[in-house]
Parts: C-alpha cells; structure tokens; sequence
C-alpha cells in the first residue's frame, strides 16, 4: 500500500473546509532563508515554517526540518499566552544545539543495543552513535532531513501533513520507507501527532516524537517542580549504556512508580549524576492498556501557570526524559536551557524491541511489505 493510501484512510473522514473560516487565518506559512543539504551534499531548498491558529488563541508553530514542533502557544490559567516547548529562534540552531528539540525521530526512536540486529535471518549494522549503541536512527535522522508540507484543513481544525521517503538502506536501515505525520491543532486545544509509514521491506520501524515540554513556559527553568502520572505499572531497567536488561520490572516501591500523581522532583535523586551519566529519569515505562489502542496514559501540569496537559496514544511505550543532557544552550528568545529545564514524553515501541523480537511482554517493532505502521498521540491542553 503506498503512503498516500494511508493519508486518506487517516485522514478521508475529516478533510473538508471549515466554512466560517478562512484558511489563511489559521494556517500561515513562510519559509526560511535556511537551506538544507541533503546526504549527497545538494542544495535542498529553503525551509518551510508554518503556523496554525485556533480559535482559542492556541499556537503552533511547525518546520519541515525534522518536521519539527518549534512553538506551542496556550493561555495560563489567567489567559496569558505561555510558549510551552522548548526550541531556537533559528532553523540554523537545530541542527547545530538542538538535542533532538522537537522534531520526529526515525527510523528507529530510542536505542538498538550496538547498532546491530538481524531480520528474517540476515544481519544488519547501523552507526553506533551513542556510545557503543545506535540511538534515533542514526547520524542523519529523520530530525535531520526537509521533509515535504501539505497545509491541511480539517473538519477538527488546521493541520499539517509531513512527508519523507528513505530510501532503500539509508542509515543501514532494509527497504525504502515512506513515513508521514500529520499534527492537527484542534478547536479543543489538541495537538493531534498522528504517524505512518509503509515498506517495500521487511524494517523496523518507532518514529517518535520528541518535543521537550515545559509547562511553566519554555524559558521559565526547571521542570522538577511539575507533578506527573504515568499510567504504567512496569518499566524497562537498563544497563549503564541505557540498554534494556530484558526484564520487565515492576515500578512499585521504585521511584518510577508514577501511578499516583507526584512531583519530578521527589524522587529523581535515586538516579544521581555517575559518571558520564547526567542523573534524572530516562527511562521506558510499559503503559496500561492495550497496546493499539487510545487511552489517556500521562498527566502533567505547572503549579505557577496552571497549565495541564494530558496525553493519550495508541503505544505501548513512554520514554519519560528529564532532559538530562541539556547543557545551558541559548533558546528562543535569549533562553537558557540547563539540565531539568524541559522533559520529554515520548510514546513509543519498548527500547531495543528488534533484539527482544518474540520475547514474552515485547512489542512487535517489524513492518513489513502491506502493514501499515500507525502511531497517534493527543496531546490535551486544560489549566487547573
Ligand atoms: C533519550 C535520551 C537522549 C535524548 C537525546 C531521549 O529520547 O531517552 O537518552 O539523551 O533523547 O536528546
């Protein structure tokens, strides 16, 4: 099934023009004077930014590089409007600080332990990027290619589709891949991620989206004060390399138990700084729930805002990331992001799924010729 097959499955029941209003006072483009190579050192055209509007003064603002989120505007709870993402006032910045700000990561999101697995009895060896391992897709990315942008109107309110075709062993990866994802900004003050792709070849594939969120503003410090709940009772415990060990852990009595809402910050000193590594969570949790289906999986809010967002997905997985790497880059706006300063909600397959294939609790990361790959995420804006 080729990808515009899916586009219209995804999107045939709500693509209709909203009759009270114009397109051009919800959807505005324009492009940046930022030209991207591409990996044959080609000129690749300037970048496109496009923001969407709903009638509620919600705000988003999105790239083609990367198809990336670079603002998400929402009132507080006394209606001020508060930029909740973290990003760089240039397209340039992105690919020189960025720590993955934003945008959607592929092939492969999170970590495959050593760059290597086999499928279907051959082996396969991607760039080991991150230590000794392979992490969100490799060198060059899905964050790191233009992808192309259709403005899309829908009965739900304005959209953007994004579209990339990797080809056939791009970043050692089998089988040519068209990926898509389209993020809509509702009436309802929604940000609807909804992801896709089709192969030619059998390949695993985990797009992730991996905007950092601060819902104090994006400018406003540390997250550690935000009170979180994940709806998981297990994680994924890992090895020094953040590789998982294989063992599906019950979060009971850990730190990670975020069933009932707590604090970020009141129990993140159980994974203190050691070594190369930062500290903080960084972890896979195992989310209730059927897998494939929608349910509401994660609550976060800001006690000086009041700003709430809910997410539901259709994954298994959640990689909750406190932004541990940041390193006090300057931001949007003169904004300094340190350690703690944005986090991360990145639903997702289970970590290094394609060298746990079969084992009992494991995801199913292989998409093969005449699946469709589907991947949605709503994110839900409220104050408190
Ligand atoms: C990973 C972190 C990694 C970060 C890079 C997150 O998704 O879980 O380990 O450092 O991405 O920005």
């Amino acid at each position: 099934m080729h990808i515009t097959h899916l586009t219209t499955m995804i999107l045939a029941a709500s693509v209709v023009l909203v009759g009270c209003r114009s397109t051009e006072d919800s959807i505005m483009e324009s492009k940046s004077g930022f030209t991207v190579t591409d990996a044959a050192g080609l000129d690749i055209g300037p970048v496109r930014m496009i923001t969407l509007r709903n009638l509620n003064g919600m705000e988003v603002e999105l790239m083609e590089l990367g198809a990336t989120v670079t603002k998400v505007v929402v009132p507080d709870r006394n209606g001020d409007p508060t930029d909740v993402v973290l990003g760089f006032d240039t397209v340039e910045e992105y690919p020189e600080k960025s720590q993955y700000f934003g945008c959607t990561v592929g092939r492969v999101g999170n970590r495959i332990a050593y760059g290597i697995f086999s499928l279907d009895g051959k082996a396969y060896e991607l760039a080991a990027n991150n230590g000794e391992n392979h992490l969100h897709g490799g060198e060059r990315g899905f964050d790191k290619c233009r992808w192309s942008s259709d403005p899309v109107m829908t009965s739900d309110g304005p959209g953007v589709r994004f579209t990339l075709r990797s080809p056939d062993g791009d970043e050692g990866y089998p089988g040519s891949l068209d990926a898509e994802v389209t993020y809509v900004l509702t009436e309802s003050n929604e940000l609807v991620v909804e992801m896709g792709a089709v192969t030619d070849a059998a390949t695993p594939v985990n797009l992730v989206h991996h905007t950092y969120w601060n819902l104090g503003g994006h400018d406003s410090g540390s997250i550690l004060d935000e009170t979180l709940t994940i709806a998981a009772d297990r994680y994924t415990p890992i090895d020094a390399g953040f590789i998982p060990t294989g063992e599906l852990a019950p979060v009971e009595g850990t730190a990670l138990d975020f069933r009932a809402p707590k604090t970020i910050g009141r129990d993140i000193g159980a994974f203190p700084e050691n070594g190369e590594d930062p500290g903080g969570f960084d972890h896979n949790f195992c989310l209730e729930g059927e897998a494939g289906t929608m349910r509401e999986v994660v609550r976060l809010s800001d006690p000086d805002t009041g700003i709430v967002m809910t997410i539901e997905t259709d994954q298994p997985g959640l990689q909750f990331y406190t932004g541990n790497f940041l390193n006090g880059m300057t931001g949007k706006g003169g904004a300094v992001y340190d350690k703690f300063g944005g986090l991360c909600l990145e639903t997702q397959t289970y970590p290094d799924s394609i060298n746990r294939m079969g084992e009992d609790g494991w995801p199913d990361v292989v998409l093969r010729p005449g699946e469709v790959y589907r991947h949605r995420m709503i994110h839900r804006f409220t104050t408190d």
